[in-house]
């Protein structure tokens, strides 16, 4: 295996995200030998840190995943705190004079990754000045990885776009959704284009209806003051949200590469239905979280929370109907639904095939049950977390000299054994960032028609100002709203609980 030369500069060095996150990927990385000797890394934050300082930090972030005290100080010796106020000019001079040190030192021909994983109030005038205090070597190549939200709606996001395109190229530009690095978020694609069995049946012959799940069972724990401006519409829907979508929806692209695959997701999220306001209060339903209990454990509600304004009218939840109006998918419909402190942690996919057109076994052959019998439609469930795999629901025969159905299930989950060892989301995206491939990134594009559809919902919600959001007990599955949307088109949503993993695991 290559090693990969780079000098990483992390913005936000200091912060949550990089310590639960990026220090152990790069670890990670670092013990598989994707980085060895030829890296470094620069965390910059305002907090006037020292080297000393920092390393420490590196190895409390990867005291758990390190076989060896020297091989975790090793690693963290290739880590440098400059601190930065990232407004300030001539901050930007002292980075580049460490970094050029650094790329001479650890001989990295110029190659330069930077991280912005802090406010994206700052990624405008970050990179502006990376340019412009020459931060951005003739020779290598320099990519920049930003972190979500990209923008706060349309506007937002186009203009934070052209102060970026202003700088880097958009093959340049690595927009995480770290959603795109998960193990079965990827293995979307092998299910749908390795087995002739679904994609023959991929379509609305065959599909009733697809429901996209992204269930918590967390609160909103020290973030109440960003998520009580953001709400689950814009933290989970506008990206992680649609993204599934795409994937699930788009046509099978040419070649599984970058350029094929983006120009499918892209296709697929232009023919999604914008919705006007009349649209919206039918299509779509958000909700709050009350008081509740939670495996036994009580929860405060939503505007009880540390930082969140006790009037908020922001949504903890949200479920709703979207349409893809292309020949593959006319009239069906795909439901989502996501929000914190549902009953438990569950992000799944279910696609439910439709019924067969006649039912031959409407009676039962066993005298004492006597009752009508009609066979289940067949379900495909995706699990992503927290078990991985996937389960085909079909039916069979009960045995004995009646005929009876039987549901069966055919499932496929990973061993507990190997869920532990699946790479982290980060882990993935940043050697894919290393490696030059935006396939798990998402393209600017997709970005703007996320927003496009999400800014019309949103609008609709912030101009009814008076009606009440309804509400849900924290450990229950939302609000009463979410169940009759789904029920109207006669389905209901396909949910149990996850207990393989408990029972096996
Ligand atoms: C983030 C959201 O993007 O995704 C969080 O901002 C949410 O609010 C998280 O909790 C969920 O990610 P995961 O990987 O835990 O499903």
């Amino acid at each position: 295996m290559q090693e990969k030369k780079v000098l990483i500069t992390i913005f936000g060095g200091t912060g949550d995200l990089a310590q639960r996150k990026l220090y152990p990927s790069l670890f990670r990385l670092y013990q598989k030998g994707h980085l060895k000797d030829q890296f470094a890394v620069i965390g910059t934050a305002r907090r006037p840190w020292s080297n000393e300082k920092y390393r420490e930090v590196i190895l409390a972030s990867i005291a758990n995943l390190a076989s060896s005290e020297e091989q975790a100080v090793t690693f963290a010796s290739h880590f440098y705190y400059q601190s930065h106020d990232v407004n300030d000019t001539n901050h930007y001079a002292t980075l580049k004079n460490l970094a050029d040190e650094l790329d001479r030192e650890y001989e990295l021909d110029g190659n330069r990754l930077f991280y912005l994983a802090m406010s994206p109030t700052f990624f405008g005038t970050i990179v502006n000045h990376l340019k412009s205090q020459g931060m951005l070597t003739s020779e290598g190549y320099h990519r920049v990885i930003i972190e979500k939200p990209f923008g706060t709606d349309f506007a937002t996001a186009e203009a934070l776009n052209k102060e970026i395109t202003n700088v880097f190229d958009e093959s340049e530009i690595y927009r995480i959704d770290h959603y795109l690095g998960k193990e079965m978020i990827q293995s979307i694609s092998a299910v749908r284009f390795a087995n002739m069995l679904f994609e023959a049946m991929w379509n609305n012959r065959y599909i009733d209806n697809v429901q996209i799940n992204l269930a918590e069972n967390l609160g909103v724990e020290e973030r109440g003051g960003y998520y009580d401006q953001s709400g689950a519409l814009k933290d989970m829907v506008q990206n992680h949200i649609l993204q599934v979508l795409a994937l699930l929806a788009m046509d099978p692209p040419a070649a599984f590469n970058e350029a094929e695959i983006r120009s499918e997701k892209i296709k697929a999220l232009r023919a999604i239905r914008l919705y006007d306001e009349e649209e919206v209060a039918k299509n779509f339903v958000r909700g709050q979280y009350v008081e509740g209990k939670i495996a036994g454990r009580k929860y405060q509600g939503y505007k009880e929370e540390e930082n969140v304004n006790p009037d908020s009218r922001t949504e903890t939840f949200v479920a709703g109907r979207f349409y893809i109006d292309n020949f593959r998918w006319s009239g069906v419909p795909f439901y989502v639904r996501t929000g914190k402190r549902m009953t438990e942690k569950g992000t799944r996919i279910n696609i439910v095939f439709k019924s067969v057109p006649i039912n031959l076994f409407s009676h039962s052959f066993d005298e004492e049950k006597q009752n009508l019998q009609k066979p289940e439609p067949n379900v495909l469930t995706i699990y992503i977390q927290p078990t991985e795999g996937f389960s085909l629901s079909l039916n069979g025969k009960e045995v004995g000299n009646n005929f009876n159905l039987l549901p069966v299930k055919l499932d496929y989950r990973n061993s507990a054994e190997i869920i532990a060892n699946t790479p982290e989301a980060y882990e993935k995206l940043i050697l894919d960032s290393l490696n030059g491939d935006g396939t798990n990134f998402t393209h600017w594009q997709e970005v703007a028609q996320s927003w496009k559809i999400v800014d019309q919902i949103r609008k609709a919600w912030d101009n009814d100002t008076t009606s009440e959001i309804p509400t849900y007990a924290a450990g229950t599955m939302g609000p009463d709203e979410a169940f009759h949307l789904i029920a109207e088109d006669g389905f209901e949503w396909v949910w149990q609980p996850d207990n393989w993993y408990r029972e096996r695991g």
